[in-house]
């Protein structure tokens, strides 16, 4: 019942190393790991197969990380419908673990989003469905983490992990009552400063709105240290735990041996305690970047070495296919200035961009679209071209070289004390803005001179130019600020029909012309056409008929041609007006011995 779109091998898990590359495709529905060395993509080191390492389903949101010790700790769905996630370890020499199945307080509808190795852990980032938010569906995004040394369960939590905890992200926008950007969408970590980048959204469903937050370590370590947050039974409400529960310090294999610290009671905890009370706080109160009407998509974070300090530039990526690149400093009042916008597409195309990446070496910026990568540079100081441009763009990558008198980065400066930047505040958003029209205003009735049949009575709408204004040189709208409807139009009569046929062959008849209001026909409210639609006049008047032929009425019976004895009585009448008339012109009766006898001779 899958699509052939459907059941293509769709990469989901990539994960390379110095001699190895591993992936683990969709495979058609049926996950498939494959691991080949470096450089050499046909030799085939080893397959194995991908179930909790990839999902089925090419859409589902997983991922995957690869620790220093060789274990895949995968965040995906294990079944081919997609209801069981789970975040399961397995490979190296530690013993498969994965979330309690089917218990959809550790993990509820999860949209997995990264996973990092870091120190004793392993850090997932996800969005779910709040279990603890009582009233409706909200989703929360969150932060979990396992013991890497986690061992699992014995009798309880069996194959189950025994470290498993997850504590909420906020990110939002301070106020009296917060605004909250719910939804993480991706992350980036920057190893150097314990820092978590992440984008927020609001749900797919509500107005867009973007941010994006930067969470310390030691924030999320410190909520990981806090109280839990726990139900006494599944209906009643989640409450902070009061004593301090300490079962879950990953001390298990290196201080006591496997699992020697877990009492029964231990495990019981585990098993109910792994949301934690504490909320995890961002670095600033309010996002670095919030911007409304867009949903971000990816970031990447640069960190650059400005004149005197270090600068984090971060590379947003929106749904539309453009790249923010803004700025963040530790400098508090100095955050989420926009530097530039990207737009990496024609206009008109909008293509969401799925990966970001950097590559120091080349200073660049990749773009994973679906079909294709894009690289851009990360620097381009030489398009300011002089000291003020280059002063007033505030980028972090570029600083005015007073020796060699360009705009270069302060690896292409020719002497340090010689190249100057100016950061001091955030850089004017280009200025030039290219008109573009509001809405219509509603119809109204208005007169219109079209030149031709003079005015007439229309419907008349306008717009400004005002959406925004064209400021500093920005082209006018393009268009028309006025359309003209519905005007009303007169009647015109089409011209005269010719004469059609006489009433008559001969003698006076009648002949009549038409003409219709249709040209044009009034419309809108137009005048009809006034005069006759028809016009008759008189035919043949000088053409007489001929005079008709016909019998004079019969004169009378003559007297009989004998006394007696068979005479003959007859009668004449006359043709009129010719001499054709059918039948005789005299008629005949004999009379013998009192028979009468007829006789019309032909
Ligand atoms: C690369 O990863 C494989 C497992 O995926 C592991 O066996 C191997 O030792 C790793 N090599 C290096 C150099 O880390
Ligand atoms: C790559 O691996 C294949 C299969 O193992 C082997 O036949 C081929 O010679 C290798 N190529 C190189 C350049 O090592
Ligand atoms: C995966 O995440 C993206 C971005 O948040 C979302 O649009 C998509 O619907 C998710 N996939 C699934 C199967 O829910
Ligand atoms: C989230 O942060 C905002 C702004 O600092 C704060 O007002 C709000 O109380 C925080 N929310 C939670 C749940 O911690
Ligand atoms: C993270 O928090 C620690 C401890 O509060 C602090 O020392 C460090 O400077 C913070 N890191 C950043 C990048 O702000
Ligand atoms: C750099 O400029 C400073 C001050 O102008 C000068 O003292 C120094 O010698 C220059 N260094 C080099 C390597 O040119
Ligand atoms: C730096 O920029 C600010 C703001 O534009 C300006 O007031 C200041 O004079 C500039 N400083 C230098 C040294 O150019
Ligand atoms: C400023 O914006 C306008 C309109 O959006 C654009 O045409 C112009 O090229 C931009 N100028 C610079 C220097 O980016
Ligand atoms: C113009 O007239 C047509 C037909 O009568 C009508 O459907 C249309 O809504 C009118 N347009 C406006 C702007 O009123």
């Amino acid at each position: 019942g899958k699509t052939e779109i459907e059941c293509q091998n769709y990469i989901r898990v990539l994960l390379v190393n110095k001699t190895e590359v591993m992936t683990c495709g969709t495979n058609a529905f049926q996950p498939l790991c494959i691991t080949r060395e470096v450089g050499n993509m046909s030799s085939v080191l080893e397959r194995i197969n991908g179930v909790a390492r990839c999902p089925y389903d090419p859409r589902h949101n997983s991922t995957a990380v690869v620790t220093e010790s060789g274990e895949l700790y995968a965040a995906t769905v294990i079944d081919f419908s997609g209801r069981d996630p789970v975040i399961y370890r397995s490979l190296g020499g530690m013993p498969p673990l994965r979330t309690a199945q089917y218990n959809s307080k550790w993990l509820n509808e999860p949209h997995f989003i990264s996973a990092y190795d870091i120190g004793l852990f392993t850090f997932f980032f996800l969005r779910e469905n709040a279990v603890e938010h009582d009233c409706g569906k909200t989703v929360y995004s969150r932060v979990a983490r396992v013991c890497k040394n986690d061992i699992g369960g014995r009798f309880l939590l069996e194959d189950t992990w025994t470290t498993f905890m997850k504590a909420r992200l906020n990110c939002s926008r301070s106020g009296e009552i917060p605004f909250y950007y719910n939804e993480l969408q991706s992350t980036f970590y920057l190893p150097e400063q314990d820092l978590i980048y992440g984008i927020f959204t609001t749900n797919v469903n509500s107005i867009a709105a973007s941010a994006v937050c930067a969470f310390n370590l030691s924030a999320i370590t410190q909520a990981f240290n806090g109280p839990f947050r726990s139900q006494e039974n599944p209906r009643s409400t989640w409450l902070p735990t009061t004593n301090p529960i300490h079962n879950f310090q990953c001390g298990t294999i290196d201080d006591e041996g496997p699992n020697e610290g877990l009492t029964e009671r231990s495990l019981q905890d585990a098993q109910r305690l792994y949301l934690m009370n504490d909320v995890v706080q961002p670095e600033s109160v309010d996002p670095l970047v919030m911007q409304d009407d867009v949903r971000f998509s990816n970031l990447v974070v640069d960190i650059v070495q400005g004149m005197d300090t270090l600068y984090h530039v971060m590379y947003i990526s929106t749904e539309y296919g453009t790249i923010l690149k803004a700025l963040a400093t530790p400098n508090k009042n100095l955050q989420g200035c926009y530097l530039e916008e990207m737009e990496l597409l024609p206009t008109g195309v909008r293509e969401p961009i799925l990966s970001l990446q950097i590559l120091h070496s080349d200073r660049s910026l990749f773009i994973g679209l679906n079909n294709r990568v894009l690289k851009i540079p990360l620097e381009r100081c030489s398009t300011y071209k002089n000291e003020m441009l280059c002063l007033e763009a505030r980028d972090p990558y570029c600083g005015w070289d007073f020796r060699q008198r360009r705009c270069t980065t302060l690896e292409d400066s020719s002497n340090m004390s010689q190249w100057k930047q100016n950061i001091t505040v955030c850089p004017l958003r280009n200025q030039t803005t290219n008109g573009g029209f509001g809405t219509w205003a509603p119809w109204q009735p208005c007169n219109n001179d079209d030149g031709v049949d003079g005015v007439s009575s229309c419907l008349c709408r306008s717009r400004s130019c005002d959406s925004p204004a064209p400021r500093c040189g920005g082209k006018n709208c393009e268009g028309p600020s006025i359309e003209v409807s519905n005007c009303s139009r007169n009647g015109g009569w089409t011209p005269w029909s010719s004469w059609g046929q006489c009433s008559t062959t001969c003698g006076t008849g009648f002949e009549l012309r038409q003409r219709s209001c249709n040209n044009p026909s009034p419309r809108h409210g137009g005048r009809v056409c006034v005069g006759p639609s028809r016009e008759e006049r008189f035919c043949n008047e000088g053409v007489s008929c001929p005079q008709p032929i016909f019998w004079s009425p019969w004169g009378s019976w003559t007297k009989c041609s004998t006394a007696c004895g068979g005479g003959v009585h007859s009668r004449v009448r006359t043709c009129e007006n010719g001499n054709s008339c059918p039948g005789c012109a005299l008629t005949n009766i004999s009379k013998t011995n009192g028979t009468e006898f007829h006789q019309t001779p032909q």
